[in-house]
């Protein structure tokens, strides 16, 4: 049986949905309080099993590089200072896995971005983890798609249900039912419109891939938007291979548009101990005010 033990994390985006935050800094750093969001998506994969992890960066990396570097200096002036909780948190980032970088040199698309990492993958099963895509802590939704893979040996997928109105934003699926969460997948198609939609099962960023995608993302012709679409080879996949649908019905968050990246960091406040009272003090407060 083959094992998981590798993942790609895209990061190349251009994150224009952000504008002009992004101009200089990849959105997958953007601070969900006082933690970079690529940080919750490396401890996530780790947490899963994960310790090796290719980053596909776009033209500025040095940010994310520096975050998962050791930093001499700061880690000698924290020992000076006595700080040592935050030293201990500092070492534990550089230590947290083995990371790899590849930069993708033109903004291809997903597909193409993902194909930047084939070498590193080799010829073997490996996890997709969107760097623009949280998901509820602790509900580890790719460690049950890992045991699933154990399992049937096939490509799997991630998916929600989302709002039929959303489904131009989404990968969307058609599915055969199976037992319990898991459905075979019929069909893929890219962000299509509310008639052309066959499901509102939309992936959403969390993907178990075997390496026969790499041929197909090779010869794979450019899709929605002109760039080369993964949800395209994974359809193409399907005339080799069975792919699975693995149904999350924790919460995800989409930190690529100003008001996912809102909610988000409201959320991941509330659920913090040493934020939640004040926090949720100051909200009741201004709607308690907006509703004078
Ligand atoms: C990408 C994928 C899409 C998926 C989405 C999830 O699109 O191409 O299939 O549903 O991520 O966020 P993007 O959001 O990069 O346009």
């Amino acid at each position: 049986m083959v094992k998981v033990r590798k993942a790609v994390i895209p990061a190349a985006g251009l994150g224009t949905r952000l504008l002009p935050l992004t101009k200089a800094l990849p959105k997958e750093m953007l601070p969900i309080i006082d933690k970079p969001t690529i940080q919750y998506i490396i401890e996530e994969a780790v947490e899963s099993g994960i310790k090796d992890i290719i980053i596909v960066t776009g033209k500025e990396k040095k940010a994310i590089e520096d975050h998962f570097d050791s930093s001499f200096l700061l880690e000698e002036t924290l020992s000076k200072k006595g700080k040592l909780e935050e030293l201990r948190e500092i070492r534990k980032i550089s230590q947290l896995a083995n990371i790899h970088y590849i930069r993708q040199s033109e903004p291809n698309g997903l597909g193409h971005a993902i194909w930047c990492a084939r070498k590193f993958i080799g010829n073997e099963p490996f996890a997709v983890l969107l760097g623009d895509t949280l998901v509820e802590e602790k509900k580890s939704c790719l460690k049950d798609m890992m045991e699933l893979y154990d399992k049937c040996q096939n490509s799997i997928i991630g998916i929600k249900c989302v709002d039929k109105t959303d489904v131009h934003k989404y990968g969307i699926v058609d599915v055969e039912k199976e037992n319990g969460p898991v459905y075979n997948i019929q069909s893929l198609i890219e962000k299509p419109s509310q008639e052309q939609a066959p499901s509102n099962l939309a992936i959403f960023g969390r993907y178990i891939l075997t390496p026969k995608i790499f041929n197909l993302l090779e010869n794979q012709e450019p899709g929605v938007g002109n760039e080369i679409q993964l949800t395209d080879a994974i359809s193409a996949l399907l005339k080799y291979e069975l792919v699975y649908a693995h149904v999350f019905n924790g919460k995800s968050y989409d930190i690529g548009d100003k008001l996912g990246y809102l909610k988000t960091i409201i959320e991941f406040a509330l659920q913090r101990e040493d934020l939640e009272k004040e926090v949720l003090y100051f909200l009741r407060g201004i709607v308690a005010k907006r509703s004078e």
